[in-house]
């Protein structure tokens, strides 16, 4: 899912450009609009939002993780991933740690999921020790990261998780396009999104020691959508 709420692509507001933001990063724009994004979104992963081909993807990935297994859910927004990975694994050992930027979602997340773990943090800046972490699971958040950023997040993830770890990531695929929309849910603040290649994520992981498993990538099939989406695994090699 790669808008922010459910208005056409096509609606006023939503230009490319590379002037200024008028407010804060990408978190503080969820946080600000968290009813409105989960009113739209749900509290939990469903094929309102997302696909069956994204879900069948993230469901094989649940299923070949370890019993015992933490898997972090970053930028987890008000927890959507974690609620489907722990409603798959069901009674299996796998516990969803959620880790999202916003205060104010980390918040909303645990006031809708009183079960889930959630804690601040950024996908640059995980609060785990490292080798620590069995997989994670990144839904949608590492399009707010320009492509320039994103090896402090391959970085970051190399490091959090143990050799043999597992990484799902499910982004807006492109060109590099950059995507901006202004006052997102009547908040008088813009987003902006970054359309990342597929080899460009899938290189940034080789570079930091994964070996890249499954690329699925598929067009647009919802009105929120306004390009190809694309989901890669990989497996952090022994180092
Ligand atoms: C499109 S929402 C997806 C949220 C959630 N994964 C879901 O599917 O409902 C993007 C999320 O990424 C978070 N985010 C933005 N920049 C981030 C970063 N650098 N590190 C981690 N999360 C980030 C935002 O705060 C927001 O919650």
């Amino acid at each position: 899912m790669d808008e922010h709420d459910g208005e056409s692509p096509l609606a006023d507001g939503r230009v490319t450009t590379d002037e200024p933001l008028a407010g804060g990063g990408a978190p503080d724009v969820y946080g600000a609009t968290v009813d409105r994004y989960t009113a739209f979104s749900g509290t939990i992963l469903s094929e309102a939002v997302e696909t069956s081909t994204d879900l069948e993807a993230l469901g094989r990935f649940v299923d070949g993780t370890a019993d015992g297994a933490t898997v972090v859910d970053l930028g987890a927004g008000v927890g959507r991933a974690s609620a489907w990975i722990a409603a798959r694994a069901g009674r299996r050992d796998i516990t969803p740690w959620a880790i999202e930027p916003s205060p104010v979602m980390v918040m909303a997340a645990r006031r809708i999921h009183p079960w889930l773990r959630c804690d601040v943090g950024w996908a640059d800046a995980v609060p785990s020790t490292d080798s620590a972490v069995d997989a994670v699971v990144a839904w949608y958040s590492i399009i707010h990261t320009p492509a320039e950023g994103l090896a402090a997040i391959w970085a970051e993830l190399a490091r959090v998780l143990r050799p043999g770890g597992r990484v799902l990531l499910a982004f807006a695929s492109g060109g590099g396009e950059v995507v901006r929309r202004d006052d997102v849910g009547g908040s008088g603040l813009a987003l902006v999104a970054h359309r990342h290649r597929v080899d460009t994520v899938t290189d940034g992981l080789a570079s930091v020691g994964f070996v890249v498993g499954d690329v699925v990538s598929r067009p647009a099939a919802h009105p929120h959508e306004d390009g190809p989406q694309t989901i890669v695994t990989a497996v952090l090699g022994p180092g």
